[in-house]
């Protein structure tokens, strides 16, 4: 299976990391719009028409499915792509509700849902986790996690401070959703904050969790061939992909 991911810019490579670590697929085309990221700030009708261009770009590579890997994305747009695609396309919202209510049997678990401003505006994830009947659902914007963790700032004062900023200290959940494809990169100081057994959901995991209930597939592709393409600077991508998933080398 030749796949393509789509992300606003770096992040998506959080689920790449996922997707080559399970070794699902042959193939793998990542596109980042780099050059006009974030997408979290920008209104649904934007991000909608971002999205549909990058179906119209993924279309020069003939593929067998597209994952949207970007929460943002998943949040408003997979209906509007998949009008104007003609392969499947299968977002990481879906997948992390699914993931979330198997991991959580107690339906009045504490579930919050940390994502860009857009993401939460949207409701998506409460839309989806209410329809399987969690009620003790609590949402946050927190941005400011995604410049931090593009600055390699994954612990440390500043985040520290962010989190005191953001989070009342006498939140308690039982389960994180980590609605933006950069916050699983500070899931360590996000579990030193709250508690180191608070279940975090990562939509890397999640997607990967869903391709293997709904897709046939097997995991026997230990060196897929993995290419980059980034709407501005994309050797900055590829730097960022070799040094976050341990490739020696970029395409
Ligand atoms: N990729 C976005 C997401 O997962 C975060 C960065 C952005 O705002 O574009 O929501």
């Amino acid at each position: 299976m030749k796949i393509g991911v789509f992300d606003s810019g770096i992040g998506g490579l959080t689920v790449v990391k996922s997707l080559l670590e399970h070794q699902l697929f042959e193939e793998i085309i990542y596109f980042g719009d780099t050059a006009r990221v974030p997408y979290g700030s920008k209104d649904k009708s934007t991000i909608i028409r971002y999205a549909i261009e990058a179906v119209e770009f993924l279309k020069n590579f003939k593929l067998d499915l597209i994952i949207v890997a970007c929460n943002t994305v998943s949040a408003y747009a997979l209906d509007d792509m998949r009008e104007v695609s003609s392969c499947p396309i299968i977002g990481v919202v879906e997948a992390g509700v699914l993931a979330t209510s198997n991991i959580l049997e107690d339906k009045d678990s504490n579930i919050l849902i940390l994502g860009t401003k857009a993401t939460i505006k949207s409701k998506a994830y409460e839309i989806g986790l209410h329809k399987l009947k969690f009620t003790n659902l609590h949402a946050k914007e927190t941005g400011l996690f995604v410049p931090l963790v593009e600055d390699d700032i994954y612990d440390g004062e500043i985040l520290e401070a962010t989190f005191r900023h953001y989070f009342d200290k006498s939140t308690s959940p039982d389960a994180i959703i980590l609605g933006c494809t950069h916050f699983p990169l500070i899931s360590d100081a996000l579990h030193k904050y709250f508690k180191e057994d608070t279940t975090l959901i990562h939509s890397g995991d999640a997607i990967v969790e869903y391709l293997e209930k709904n897709f046939e597939l097997s995991n026997k592709y230990k060196t897929p061939k993995i290419e980059f393409f980034a709407s501005e600077n994309p050797d900055a991508l590829k730097s960022v992909a070799a040094k976050w998933l341990n490739l020696e080398e970029t395409i």
